[in-house]
């Protein structure tokens, strides 16, 4: 049995309403959530699962990452924490402490807004940046 035209058209038009949605969400800033999971994978070991930091063997420790703002005179960094992953990514720490966090650096560009400008970021460290921003308390 064939559909008629139009009931084929009320299928299509939600279907391809949803995919346009989707392909716009890839474009943009990442939420919190997309965060969560790279932080929960990547950074927990050091940081603790909720970020609030810890000592690691050797005796160094791993700032508490909820009170970033709080250290920083109530304003979230952006420059300063995206540019800090960064450097994780590119073996920016001691050998000791120092993840192979290669991956964190490559996916898509998305536009973040760094103090003002529009920065192209790779999504995975934007995705973190959200996600820490996201965690920030008034005390740290
Ligand atoms: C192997 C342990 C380790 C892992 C894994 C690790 N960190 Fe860190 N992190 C540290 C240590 C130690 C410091 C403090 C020394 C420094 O700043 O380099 C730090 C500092 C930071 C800072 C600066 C905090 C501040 O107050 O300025 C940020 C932001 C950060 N880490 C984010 C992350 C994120 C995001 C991840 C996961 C992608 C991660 N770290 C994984 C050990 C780790």
């Amino acid at each position: 049995m064939t559909q008629p035209m139009t009931e084929k058209l009320l299928i299509a038009v939600p279907v391809l309403a949803v995919l346009a949605a989707c392909v716009a969400d890839q474009s943009q800033m990442p939420g919190p959530d997309e965060g969560a999971a790279l932080f929960a994978e990547n950074c927990t070991a050091c940081h603790d699962y909720q970020g609030q930091g810890g000592t690691l063997a050797g005796g160094q420790t791993a700032p508490d990452l909820t009170g970033i703002s709080a250290r920083n005179g109530g304003v979230f960094p952006r420059a300063a924490v995206l540019s800090k992953i960064d450097g994780y990514g590119h073996g920016g720490m001691t050998p000791e402490i120092m993840p192979e966090f290669g991956a964190l650096l490559e996916g898509d560009l998305v536009p973040v807004d760094v103090e003002g400008t529009l920065t192209p970021t790779p999504r995975p460290l934007a995705a973190l940046l959200s996600y820490l921003e996201s965690i920030q308390t008034a005390e740290g």
